[in-house]
C-alpha cells in the first residue's frame, strides 16, 4: 500500500508518518512546506518526502494522488489567533486549496482521508439556553456530547470571524459527503479534540510569532515567568487527547481496507480528560513548578483578558467540546488511555526539553 501525506511535518502529520514507518510496511510519500519535524525521518527506508506547496504544485499532487492508494490530506491553518487576523487566507488555504485535493481523488478514484475539526459543531446549544434556566439542564452531561452523525453545527454571526474556519471545514466535508454519494468518492473524515504531544505547535517567544494555540502559550509563559493568561475567565472547556492515542485511531483509519470507515466521520478525543482552561492552567502551574522550576526563576501570574486583547473583535468561542466516540470504539476498537495529567506531563516535558536543548545549541554557536 502507498500512502500519501499532504502535510506531512505538521504537528499530526509527523506522528501520523513515524507511526506508519514503525508499525506498518506501507510506503509513505509525504509533503509539506517546513521539514523541521519530519528531517529525524529522512533516510528511512518507505519514506520519500517533498519540498511541496499544495497552493503552487498542484502537477506534483495529482501526481501522487494518482500514485498513491490512500491519500491523507492534513494541510490546514488550524490556529485561532489566524481565524481572526487572516479569515482569508484560512478561507483559501482550508476550503478552496483542500477542495482540489477532493476533486482530484474523486476523479481518480484514490481513497481520501481528510482531517476536519472537532470546531465543525461549534457551541454546544446549551451555550444558548439562558443562564437561569442552564444549571438543571447541565446536570446532564451527555446533553453537550457531540455525536458525528447527530450533533448540530452551531457557530455565530458573520462578523465573528473565527467562525470561517469551522465553516470552511464543514462545507469541505459536506461536499466531500456529496462526492461520496454521487461521484463514488470513497472517504474517511477525522475530527480531532485537542491533541497535545512532542512537536506541538512551537513557543511563540522562539519565532517572535503570538499563534500558537493554548498549550503552547502556557508553556512559553511558565518557562519566562510571564502571564498565563486566561481568555475572558478560563470557563471554555476541552477535552484534550493524546497524540499517541488519537494516531493510535488515525492509524487505523488510514489502513482500514474492509470498508468498515468508508464514508464515515470519527470524532478523535478522549472525553475523559474534560477540563476548563482556567483549571488547566492551574494544572499545568503545579507540573511544571514540581518538575522544572529552577526554584529561583520568576514564576507567571494567572490573569483574567478580554478575548479582543488576545484575538481581536472577531474572536467567538466553543464553550465545550466532549466527542462521543463510540463509533471509533466500536468500528476500529479504539480506545484512548492516556490521562489528562499524563498529557500534561509528557507534552510539558518534550516542550521543556527542546526549549534547554534550542539555547543550548543556540550558546554554543556563538561561543
Ligand atoms: C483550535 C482549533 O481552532 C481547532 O480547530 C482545533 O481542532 C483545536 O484547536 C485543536 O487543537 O484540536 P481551540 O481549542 O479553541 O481550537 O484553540 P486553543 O488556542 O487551544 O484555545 C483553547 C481555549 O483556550 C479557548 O477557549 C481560548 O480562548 C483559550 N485561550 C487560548 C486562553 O485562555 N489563553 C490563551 O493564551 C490562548
Amino acid at each position: 500500500m502507498r500512502v500519501c501525506l499532504l502535510g506531512c511535518a505538521g504537528f499530526i502529520g509527523s506522528h501520523l508518518t513515524e507511526w506508519l514507518l514503525d508499525n506498518t510496511d506501507v510506503d509513505v510519500v509525504g509533503t509539506d512546506i517546513v521539514d523541521e519535524k519530519v528531517r529525524h525521518l529522512f533516510g528511512r527506508e518507505r519514506f520519500t518526502y517533498y519540498d511541496s506547496d499544495l497552493r503552487h504544485d498542484e502537477a506534483l499532487t495529482r501526481r501522487l494522488v494518482a500514485e498513491s492508494d490512500v491519500v491523507v490530506n492534513l494541510v490546514a491553518i488550524a490556529s485561532p489567533a489566524l481565524y481572526t487576523r487572516d479569515p482569508l487566507h484560512v478561507f483559501e488555504l482550508d476550503f478552496l486549496e483542500n477542495l482540489k485535493v477532493v476533486e482530484m481523488c474523486s476523479e481518480l478514484g484514490t481513497r481520501l482521508v481528510q482531517f476536519s475539526t472537532c470546531e465543525i459543531y461549534g457551541k454546544t446549544w446549551l451555550s444558548l439556553v439562558p443562564g437561569r434556566t442552564r444549571s438543571a439542564l447541565e446536570r446532564d452531561r451527555a446533553d453537550v456530547t457531540m455525536t458525528e452523525d447527530e450533533t448540530h453545527c452551531i457557530v455565530g454571526p458573520i462578523d465573528k470571524t473565527r467562525w470561517i474556519y469551522a465553516t470552511s471545514k464543514q462545507l469541505l466535508e459536506r461536499v466531500i459527503h456529496a462526492h461520496g454519494q454521487h461521484r463514488g468518492l470513497d472517504y474517511a473524515i477525522v475530527r480531532p479534540f485537542n491533541f497535545v504531544g512532542p512537536r506541538f505547535d512551537f513557543l511563540p517567544s522562539e519565532r517572535g510569532d503570538d499563534s500558537p494555540r493554548l498549550f503552547a502559550q502556557f508553556v512559553d509563559a511558565l518557562i519566562h515567568g510571564t502571564e498565563l493568561r486566561l481568555v475572558d475567565g478560563g470557563t471554555a472547556r476541552r477535552s484534550w487527547t493524546y497524540i499517541d492515542d488519537a494516531i493510535e485511531c488515525v492509524g487505523r483509519i488510514v489502513l482500514d481496507t474492509t470498508g468498515a470507515t468508508s464514508r464515515e466521520a470519527f470524532n478523535v478525543g478522549n472525553p475523559d480528560n474534560e477540563i476548563s482552561v482556567a483549571e488547566l492552567a492551574d494544572l499545568m502551574f503545579d507540573v511544571y513548578t514540581r518538575r522544572h522550576w529552577d526554584g529561583a526563576s520568576p514564576l507567571p501570574r494567572i490573569v483574567s483578558v478580554p478575548h479582543e486583547d488576545v484575538f481581536g473583535e472577531g474572536y467567538d468561542d466553543c464553550d465545550r467540546r466532549v466527542p462521543d466516540i463510540s463509533k471509533a470504539r466500536r468500528k476500529l476498537g479504539w480506545t484512548p488511555t492516556t490521562t489528562l495529567i499524563e498529557l500534561v506531563t509528557l507534552t510539558m516535558d518534550a516542550f521543556v526539553e527542546h526549549y534547554r536543548a534550542e539555547r543550548a545549541r543556540l550558546a554554543s554557536a556563538t561561543t
